[in-house]
């Protein structure tokens, strides 16, 4: 299952109904590479002459400010730590609102911040790849959520390599060799355990680019 499969899956979903705009999630544990997939994917359906944009779940990460007001600042990741029902607004939104642009948040790494109306979905975009941790979690409103989506696929990247992703990463921006492990340890695995949960709710399993 490579890129050009995903992306030949994706392009039939849309040319199945060409009024309606779809929206393809991609879901996984912290660090399996779904941003890095996602950039790709709509890369090559855009090549394809099928236009598609990233959405990140990332962008309705609760902003610092409202994470230390609910005492959650070091839980940054966890499910409560997102704003749930304006990711579905969102979806909804684009599902609805296909005659003007619609703006989504982005997540900005070097801030660690959401950053609004930093991506413009256009009236032209027939395939929105959407990905996130908790596409398919059991705890409303996420249920929602996955109906909003008409495919819902898994990434998938043993722990190994994805923990040293996610080292890697936090030292790149910023942490010490000692805070980015302590992190992954106890932040990130925990989210990780109940991501890995609900693969068995995917509609495929497809491997980390
Ligand atoms: N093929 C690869 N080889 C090595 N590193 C990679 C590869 N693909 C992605 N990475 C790196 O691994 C890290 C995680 O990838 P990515 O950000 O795509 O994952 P993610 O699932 O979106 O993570 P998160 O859940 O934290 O948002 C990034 O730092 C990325 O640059
Ligand atoms: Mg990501």
């Amino acid at each position: 299952m490579d890129l050009d499969d995903l992306a030949a899956r994706a392009a039939a979903l849309a040319e199945a109904d060409p009024a309606r705009r779809v929206l393809v999630g991609l879901v996984g544990a912290p660090g399996s590479g779904k941003s890095t997939l996602a950039r790709r994917l709509a890369n090559r359906l855009s090549a394809r002459g099928v236009p598609s944009v990233r959405v990140p779940m990332d962008g309705f990460h609760l902003a610092d400010v409202a994470l230390l007001e609910r005492g959650l600042l070091a839980r940054k990741g966890a499910v409560e730590t997102f704003d749930a029902h304006g990711y579905l607004a969102l979806l909804r939104r684009l599902r609805a609102e296909t005659d003007h642009d619609v703006l989504a948040p982005g997540f900005e790494r070097d801030l660690e911040q959401p950053l609004a109306a930093s991506i413009t979905i256009a009236p032209e975009h027939r395939v929105v790849v959407t990905e996130g941790n908790y596409l398919l979690d059991a705890d409303e409103p996420w249920p929602d959520v996955r109906r909003e989506l008409d495919a819902v696929w898994f990434v998938d990247l043993d722990d190994g390599r994805r923990r040293s992703r996610l080292v890697m990463r936090h030292v790149k921006h910023g942490k010490s060799r000692e805070d980015a492990q302590a992190w992954v340890d106890d932040v990130d695995e925990p989210n990780a355990r109940r991501v890995l949960a609900r693969r068995d709710q995917a509609d495929l399993v497809v491997p980390s680019p």
